[in-house]
């Protein structure tokens, strides 16, 4: 396809945000017009830089708003949906699971069902695609001997966060089955990068560091995540919507296990080395052993051959690469992770650490 028009939801968050970024360097004629709600999670001024760029557009909005939906695709011609948008944090969702069901189960049908109208209209072309960015957590939990995920791997979602993200994977699914909508699913592991907000593990334990707070583990830290660096993902994400085949479903991972815990002293030694000050040395003084999350997954690890072998993609980055570039970007942004720390995070994060 020559030039795309891409509606991206949720292009205001952690990889809406990288991977706008990434499809405007590697495909600059193409237009992209980014539908985000601008919840908790999501922050205008991280694309603020493109906002006078003719071939970008933001819009404010709900993906469960049927009629704004069907203006824009219409409007703007949309051939290409790549679907961040969704309730994203898996201890947000032990604590309130309504709004996970809502955007993540609810706002995919809503978006499904316009898109599907909109591609009948138009005599159902064939390079159109829906992209729908999903999890690994839809797999369940490993065992430390068990083979890592793969596409066939049965959903077994053990979160309100999982399960909502699965209900939302088989609905685009079923979409390609019985209406032959030329939908795609990635279920990817554990990102980090820069732009990802300060409540999820990486960002939390950095600023935390930065700000001689308590680094909190939960249970034994000996839980296990597959990291892949966020702009591996977006990589992973183009090559699919270019080349991935329609109605398949693509894993994606960094192949790079690692327990909390040694994570977390990766960050502490990173941050002791790089940062100019910080209020506690060595940081790791400040690791504190925290109740356990509620249906913690152990482990999660992908195995990543398909899109491999199919189409090409591997990750480049390593864990230490990623995890430096990392912190460099929180040490360097801090009027951006400090204007995140509202009255609205401290009220989540006294509820979810003092359970
Ligand atoms: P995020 O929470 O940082 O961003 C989500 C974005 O969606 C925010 O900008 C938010 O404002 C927007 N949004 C939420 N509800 C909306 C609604 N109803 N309508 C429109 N916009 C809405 O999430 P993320 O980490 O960037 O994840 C993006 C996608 O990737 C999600 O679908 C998530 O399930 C999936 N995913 C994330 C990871 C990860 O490690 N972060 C791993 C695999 C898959
Ligand atoms: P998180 O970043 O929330 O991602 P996910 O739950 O989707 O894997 O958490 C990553 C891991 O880190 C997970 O095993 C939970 C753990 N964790 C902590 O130990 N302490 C924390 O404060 C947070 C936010 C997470």
């Amino acid at each position: 396809m020559n030039h795309r028009r891409l509606l991206i939801t949720g292009g205001a968050g952690f990889i809406g945000t990288n991977f706008v970024y990434h499809w405007l360097q590697n495909h600059p004629g193409d237009r992209v017009v980014v539908l985000d709600a601008l919840t908790y999670a999501g922050n205008r001024a991280n694309l603020a830089s493109l906002e006078t760029q003719e071939n970008f557009r933001f819009v404010q909005g709900d993906i469960g708003d049927r009629l704004l939906i069907d203006q824009l695709l219409s409007q703007e011609k949309i051939d290409t949906i790549a679907h961040f948008a969704a309730e994203s944090h898996v201890d947000r969702s032990i604590l309130q699971p309504g709004a996970f069901i809502q955007t993540n189960v609810v706002g995919t049908f809503t978006l499904l069902e316009a898109f599907r109208q909109h591609w009948e209209q138009q005599k159902q072309p064939s390079e159109y695609r829906f992209l729908h960015v999903s999890t690994d957590e839809v797999y369940g939990s490993l065992n430390p001997t068990d083979t890592p995920f793969t596409e066939t791997t049965p959903y077994a979602p053990n979160s309100p966060y999982s399960a909502s993200k699965a209900g939302s994977d088989h609905l685009v699914r079923a979409y390609y089955h019985t209406y032959n909508l030329p939908t795609i699913i990635t279920n990817c592991s554990n990102n980090y990068g820069s732009y990802q907000f300060p409540e999820k593990l990486i960002p939390l334990m950095c600023i935390n560091i930065l700000q001689g707070k308590p680094l909190p583990i939960y249970g034994d830290g000996k839980n296990v995540r597959d990291w892949l660096y966020v702009g591996d993902h977006c990589s992973a994400l183009d090559i699919v919507i270019n080349q991935g085949i329609p109605g398949e479903t693509y894993n994606i991972g960094g192949d790079n296990e690692v327990e909390n815990i040694k994570l977390v002293e990766m960050l502490c030694t990173l941050m002791d080395e790089l940062a100019p000050e910080l209020p506690v040395s060595p940081s790791s003084k400040l690791i504190t052993f925290v109740k356990d999350r509620l249906g913690h997954d152990r482990r999660y690890a992908i195995d990543a051959s398909k899109i491999t072998n199919q189409l090409g993609w591997q990750p480049s980055v390593t864990v230490e690469q990623g995890l430096r570039l990392t912190v460099k970007w929180y040490l360097s942004h801090f009027e951006w992770w400090q204007a995140l720390l509202s009255e609205d995070y401290q009220a989540y994060y006294q509820q979810n650490y003092q359970k």
